[in-house]
């Protein structure tokens, strides 16, 4: 269509204005509220139509139009802007005794018996910006600086979808200055060095020096195309505007504007508030999309804030409440090589330990060789260490400049550092494995600790401590000689009395009978995990079909690949493997047929989903997902927004705030068992 020079008729202005409407009420809804109400191709096709008009109608472009986030030219350097409104740090807490000193010294210069109500936010770990907003259109953006003038952004800060072009209000601000912080999510970095990798560019240490690379590009298009967010926290400069009375007013309303402020913010009470928060939002934080390295309690009542006022380049109303590190920097001391159940040889540094991420670290995993080889991991270099909650520790980075000349390679063995068998390559890959098989001692172990885990055969009792001395004192080499053993065996081990050896053997004869799901887990085929497990007895319902499968007919289930299918069948194909089948099944151990399994199935869950969390009181965590699976139900680890149900024990930590945030249905453990009866009942 050709560009018309004619004045656009007044259908066409009425359509651009309902379409940027439209626009920026599902932007809102996507970003603000998180609930999207059309899908992404309805979104494309009402930006297309805007755009579509926009270029016949010239005159109708204006700057703010959704349309015009990406349009500048590559500039040659950034102005510095001055702030009118100093940007701030914050005083910073690392421990609870802190937080109580804060809140006296409050109490104290506002001369107030009364517990103060504080606005508790997480602290964002990221790059501070300002953003002025004329009448409600963003005008200008800058990063912070040194607090008193930083560098205008404006071009970057437009190409940010999240971040409004144009406040939501018939009536805003002559001028507001909304700041916040622009970070990056995980998942959008993990993507983005993905990428780099990949066509061999630089990768980015973390989302925070990523999220600042990406902010401080001269070019915005490449800005436009980085994964970058805004989480608003507060107002700078204002005018023309009735301030609320409190902070948390004050986000409120920036949110009903269009302006994302973080869901997690709440008002809580004194410092014993404070604490609970710290400790519920540090429970979140592993979980969390987007990284956080504390929180931060502001005094609420803006009132008070005036009062107190400011100390240097920190406002005395509020205080940062930081988490423990979670990367901190040591040495690695030597390097170890462990060999795991299937044989597979990894390479563990062994740190000076090091306190980080609340606990102290003296081993990471360096995963294989070749990550070891990627990352150019000596000995004797400095290294960044990560833990981040429960996760194992991990080598982030060398410290090149901190290397000493002495620093020595990291060699692969030729051997198995166990059992000196050969050691092969996993196809091609750094991955390398011991060949011994369960002839290896340290295979012997690991494949016995699986045998008698919780999630395969469930032998209580036999522990890691007892196995090693049934391993190193040649009781037992292979699982079914568990069964074999005495009471008196039992009895002569270390720290075992005769009243626990019978107890474990007892719990050993109780483990005869089992499920044929346990059973596939426990005989630790490589690549086959309880969900596997569950997928291969589903489909098969029982041992002889499945031993005789092809890889073709594996591959008919939905789970399974190539990769997996091929270690399956050559499982079975191993003569010993068949030999300790053969052999568990001579010392008793079986399960119920898949007739009688499936004579009480159903599949009343089918199309549902659940996560099952917390400790439940009639049944194990375990037993509740065997009863969903056994309706036809889905059971997955973590709660998403399509997630059915969360079954909700007693201690449920993240995943109940995540559910109810998602708006996902929970049940209490009564109610899951009146579902599961109303189920057996029809
Ligand atoms: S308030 C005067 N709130 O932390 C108050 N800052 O160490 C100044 N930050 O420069 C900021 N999350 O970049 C505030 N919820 C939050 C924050 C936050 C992250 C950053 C911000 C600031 C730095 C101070």
């Amino acid at each position: 269509m050709p560009e018309s020079r004619a004045p656009p008729p007044a259908g066409a202005i009425e359509r651009v204005a309902q379409l940027r409407k439209e626009i920026e009420t599902h932007n809102y809804r996507y970003y603000v509220l998180d609930e999207p109400s059309i899908p992404d191709a309805e979104y494309d096709r009402l930006l297309r139509e805007l755009t579509d008009l926009e270029r016949r109608f010239p005159a109708l472009v204006v700057p703010e139009s959704p349309t015009q986030r990406v349009g500048a030219e590559p500039a040659a350097g950034f102005r510095t802007v001055p702030h009118m409104v100093p940007m701030l740090s914050l005083e910073n807490a690392f421990s609870e005794e802190e937080v109580k000193a804060f809140d006296r010294r409050v109490r104290e210069r506002l001369g107030s018996d009364n517990e103060i109500r504080y606005s508790a936010e997480p602290k964002l770990d990221g790059v501070a910006v300002g953003i002025r907003y004329e009448n409600g259109i963003l005008v200008r953006a800058a990063t912070r600086g040194d607090g008193t003038s930083g560098e205008d952004v404006t071009q970057n800060i437009r190409t940010i979808s999240s971040v409004p072009l144009r406040l939501m209000s018939d009536a805003p601000p002559v001028t507001l200055e909304v700041r916040g912080e622009v970070y990056m999510p995980r998942s959008g970095f993990a993507e983005m060095n993905k990428r780099a990798q990949a066509r061999g560019e630089k990768v980015f240490v973390n989302p925070r020096n990523a999220a600042a690379g990406s902010l401080r590009q001269l070019d915005p298009r490449v800005t436009a195309i980085r994964p970058l967010r805004v989480f608003f926290y507060g107002i700078g400069e204002v005018s023309g505007w009735n301030m609320p009375a409190t902070h948390s007013e004050t986000l409120s309303r920036l949110a009903e504007w269009g302006l994302c402020t973080n869901p997690l913010s709440t008002v809580v009470v004194g410092t014993a508030g404070c604490v609970g928060y710290y400790e519920r939002v540090g429970q979140l934080r592993a979980n969390l999309p987007y990284e956080i390295d504390g929180v931060v309690y502001k005094v609420d009542a803006l009132r008070s804030q005036r009062q107190l006022g400011t100390v240097s380049r920190a406002p005395r109303w509020a205080l940062a409440h930081k988490f423990p590190a979670q990367e901190e920097v040591t040495i690695v001391e030597a390097v170890d090589f462990q060999v795991g159940r299937t044989g597979v040889i990894t390479p563990v540094a062994r740190l000076r330990p090091v306190f980080v991420g609340g606990v102290t670290v003296s081993n990471a995993t360096l995963h294989n060789m070749d990550e070891v080889v990627r990352k150019d991991i000596r000995i004797g270099d400095s290294v960044a260490i990560r833990r981040a909650g429960d996760v194992i520790p991990e080598v982030v980075r060398v410290l090149r400049e901190r290397r000493p000349a002495d620093a020595q390679a990291i060699e692969a063995p030729s051997r198995c550092p166990v059992c000196d068998s050969d050691v092969r390559k996993v196809d091609g890959k750094a991955i390398i494995r011991c060949s011994g098989g369960l002839f290896c001692p340290a295979q012997r172990k690991e494949a016995l600790k699986h045998f008698a885990s919780r999630r395969a055969m469930d032998i209580e009792g036999l522990g890691d401590r007892v196995l090693e001395q049934l391993i190193d004192r040649e009781l037992v080499s292979t699982p079914a000689e568990l069964f074999r053993l005495t009471v008196e065996e039992l009895a002569e081990l270390d720290r075992m009395g005769e009243k626990s050896a019978a107890n474990l053997q007892r719990a050993i004869d109780r483990s005869r009978t089992t499920s044929f799901p346990r059973f596939l887990l426990a005989l630790g085929i490589p690549e086959v995990g309880e969900a596997t497990a569950q997928a291969l007895a589903e489909y098969f319902g029982d041992l002889l079909p499945l031993q005789e499968a092809s890889e073709e007919e594996l591959q008919k289930i939905p789970e399974i690949g190539p990769i997996v299918a091929a270690e399956i069948s050559a499982f079975f194909r191993q003569r010993h493997n068949r030999e300790v089948i053969r052999a568990l099944q001579r010392a008793g151990v079986h399960w119920p047929s898949a007739m009688a399994a499936s004579a009480n199935a159903a599949d009343d869950f089918k199309g549902l989903s659940f996560v099952v969390t917390g400790k439940l009181e009639t049944m194990t965590r375990d037993e509740a997902r065997q009863q969903i699976r056994q309706r036809g139900g889905k059971v997955v680890e973590s709660v998403a927004r399509q997630t059915s149900y969360l079954v909700c024990g007693d201690k449920p930590g993240s995943k109940l705030a995540k559910a109810e945030s998602y708006g996902v249905k929970v049940l209490n453990e009564v109610q899951f068992l009146k579902l599961l009866q109303r189920n057996d009942d029809e």
